[in-house]
């Protein structure tokens, strides 16, 4: 409820408040907020000319641990020569190289730092930034031989530093297009043979096509010596799947590579994913212990070499690639390359200390004047970096020794109430923003917050250290019972009023084309059929299905409830009625069919006996006995009579339980497409196997318990054979009759 409620301009508010000039060291935002307009400094990738620029965002797309991304317009552009592609008025999509979560910042920088013991390069370091862009140009023109289109990879245009975040960042293409369809197939089995299956004979033609794609950026980086950079398009890593779109914007709709940006180095013994045990292996047989995106030059100049029409005038991004390649690769201590050279190379380790000091200042423990003198080497330096090993603290002296700033500000602190007022009022601002977009608070309490700094820091070490929702909660016991009323609200409402449905049914249609899963024929289509007899129904049957949501509560409490109090009143103790409480409930959760299903089972029956239709209900009547999956119930009947209805409801459902896991669950990764197969395909496919598998189900239930009868009393023989007839045989006696009926 309180997720995208907050309020943009109150974050600004609060920037403006964290952010000071009156204060000697100011915060840093973690993100911006849409509309924010940002001046800066670009230079152009290819023709690499320098010169003025305005971003204004246009939306926040995200951030996972590379950076952040965003969707901006180009609002000024000020530059001794054009570079191809930058126009002023047009969109694009702008990645910083710093993420917004505390946490993925600390876990991005960690990984690296075991890989190569220095800052995160392309947040820093200048040649970085750089090497990965022209990378990204030169892979493009390499589409054209792959895939004979130069659209199959992103364009990159420019460089910027940005001050304000302490990050480079990078202005390329934005791309109109989605991450897949999620497509009904009715046999799934075809495209196991992904690489050969021809698209038409399949049914997830999409699928087929994304995989293959991403195996020919796969290959094709291989032969041009950046086998590291295609970790970001390994299909079996199940989170590369999100870096290629399918364009919407070209005429022949092709896929689309869009991120050449990875976030987490590769170290040996932190497999992150299945993928990731296979490129370990690849890279120690190559010689690579950690990998993140080392390049073999000489192999990418002779790719160049071989195809001189399509790299006719590439020579300058190379020349400036092998620069920056070489700067970028001797910022780094990578014990793993260098060895201890840097400890007898004079002239690498000078170029080691230089890195490292472009570190610090992006974490802001050094003032420039300091940086100069850490630049020189020697002891000040050693022992500078050395002090950060120490945890916690080590940050705090570092600072202090680095920053004048922040000695100033310390002094502030401590002599002048005032200073001391504003610094807490700026800092609790600062930590108010990020409340107030994760809904920790709404607008009211943030303001109040903000207006009262001693109250949000009590607050901060105390509730705030909770989860979200238990903090609001703590804060307002209210909540609770107001959420409990609105929830029946809505099935009353729901049940009642046939336009509240309708309404909702809409809602759902009209995001599912926001999000790209229904395109705008089928939208329409299903507008259209909106009053259909058998829509109507669903929709009916949702009010049931929602009704039924509480029965299974209601009923595991209440006979928890009965349960504890037998037990106590038979000279139990208190923790083996809560125990056999807390068991009953927990195995209501868990059982297959549960008395809110039944309830819901025995309606769709009981709509089957009243209109004398078994067709309309043959899919969906034995589903809706089970619990879960019985909420699929209607949209797999729909199946062959509303196609995209079926499949949109299904895949809306599927995919927002998986979208909860961080991570794997991302929109348009391969966990995503496993989900709907498992909840759309294969129940479809086994839907034509129905009967097999009801009389197989019986056949199970007698082959496990009836040996069991022999070992019981008779009151165990009594439950066995009623969960025997309820469980298994039940399900093959009423429906098997009923798909025996010869379709008309
Ligand atoms: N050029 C682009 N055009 C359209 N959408 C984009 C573009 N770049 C990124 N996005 C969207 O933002 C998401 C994250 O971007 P990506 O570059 O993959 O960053 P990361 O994986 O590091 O979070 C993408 O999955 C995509 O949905
Ligand atoms: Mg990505």
């Amino acid at each position: 409820m309180a997720k995208n409620t907050y309020s943009s301009e109150l974050c600004k508010e609060l920037a403006t408040t964290a952010g000071d000039p009156q204060l000697k060291i100011k915060h840093r935002p973690v993100r911006y907020e849409n509309g924010t307009v940002l001046p800066i400094e670009i230079t152009g990738v290819f023709p690499a000319v320098s010169g003025k620029a305005e971003l204004t965002v246009d939306k926040f797309l995200g951030g996972g641990f590379a950076g952040q991304v965003y969707r901006c317009k180009l609002t000024a552009l000020e530059l001794p020569a054009p570079i191809p592609g930058l126009e002023t008025g047009k969109l694009y999509a702008v990645k910083i190289v710093i993420p917004p979560s505390a946490f993925s910042r600390w876990f991005r920088n960690t990984t690296y730092w075991l890989a190569f013991q220095g800052p995160f390069s392309s947040q820093v370091n200048y040649g970085a930034c750089r090497a990965g862009l022209l990378w990204q140009k030169l892979v493009r023109r390499a589409g054209m031989i792959q895939f004979g289109r130069e659209t199959a990879v992103k364009d990159a245009y420019a460089s910027f530093w940005d001050s304000n975040l302490n990050a480079y960042g990078e202005i390329t293409e934005w791309v109109e297009g989605r991450m897949w369809n999620l497509e009904a197939d009715d046999d799934i089995t075809k495209r196991f043979d992904w690489k050969n299956v021809p698209l038409e004979e399949t049914g997830s033609p999409e699928y087929v096509d994304k995989r293959r794609f991403m195996r020919g950026m796969v290959e094709l980086m291989h032969d041009m010596g950046a086998p590291e950079f295609a970790r970001q398009y390994e299909w079996s890593t199940m989170k590369s799947q999100p870096n290629c779109m399918k364009r919407t914007d070209t005429e022949d709709g092709g896929l689309c590579a869009i991120d050449f940006r990875a976030g987490l180095a590769l170290l040996p013994w932190l497999p992150m994913s299945p993928g990731d045990f296979k490129l370990i292996l690849n890279g120690l047989k190559r010689g690579a212990l950690v990998q993140f995106d080392r390049c073999d030059l000489s192999k990418m100049e002779k790719f160049v070499a071989k195809h001189p029409d399509v790299f006719g005038d590439v020579q300058p991004m190379i020349d400036e690639l092998k620069i920056r390649d070489r700067e970028y690769r001797r910022s780094l201590p990578d014990i793993t390359h260098h060895g201890l050279r840097p400890t007898f190379d004079k002239a690498l380790k000078k170029e080691v200390v230089a890195g490292l000091v472009e570190g610090y200042l992006a974490d802001d423990l050094v003032d420039e004047a300091f940086a100069e003198k850490l630049r020189k080497g020697g002891l000040t330096f050693s022992f500078f970096h050395l002090i950060g090993a120490i945890p916690l603290l080590g940050k705090m002296i570092r600072q202090r020794w680095g920053s004048k700033a922040f000695r100033q500000h310390m002094f502030g602190l401590f002599t002048k109430p005032a200073y001391f007022k504003m610094a807490l009022k700026a800092r609790a601002a600062h930590d108010l923003i990020s409340w107030h977009r994760a809904g920790r608070t709404d607008e009211k309490r943030t303001r109040k917050l903000a207006e009262k700094p001693g109250v949000f820091f009590l607050e901060k070490f105390t509730l705030g250290r909770l989860p979200i929702g238990l903090h609001r909660l703590c804060l307002n016991p209210l909540i609770a019972w107001k959420g409990v009323a609105a929830f029946f609200k809505f099935i009353y409402d729901f049940a009642k009023d046939e336009a509240f449905r309708e309404k909702w049914f809409l809602d759902q249609v009209a995001e599912g084309e926001k999000d790209g899963m229904l395109t705008k024929e089928e939208h329409d289509h299903i507008v259209s059929i909106i009053k259909e007899p058998f829509i109507v129904k669903y929709l009916k049957s949702m009010a049931v299905h929602f009704c039924t949501i509480p029965v299974t509560q209601i009923v595991s409490v209440t006979i928890g409830a009965i349960a504890a109090a037998y037990i106590l009143s038979k000279g139990g103790t208190k923790g083996e009625a809560s125990l056999a409480f807390a068991g009953i409930v927990a195995l209501f959760q868990v059982t297959p069919i549960s008395p809110g299903s039944l309830c819901r089972g025995f309606y769709v029956v009981g709509l089957m006996i009243y209109e004398r239709n078994w067709r309309d209900y043959l899919v969906a009547a034995p589903l809706s006995f089970v619990k879960y999956i019985g909420y699929l119930a209607f949209p797999l009947q729909m199946t062959t009579t509303y196609p995209h209805l079926a499949r949109f409801l299904v895949a809306r459902r599927a995919t927002s339980l998986v979208h909860i896991i961080p991570v794997f669950g991302e929109h348009g990764a391969l966990l995503e497409h496993w989900v709907f197969d498992a909840f759309f395909n294969i129940p479809q496919i086994l839907g034509r196997h129905l009967k097999g598998l009801l009389t197989g189900w019986m056949l199970l239930g007698m082959a496990v318990i009836i040996p069991a009868l022999f070992a019981v009393t008779t009151k165990g023989w009594v439950g066995l054979m009623i969960a025997l007839v309820a469980v298994f045989i039940c399900p093959r006696m009423i429906f098997y009759p009923i798909l025996s009926r010869s379709k008309k």
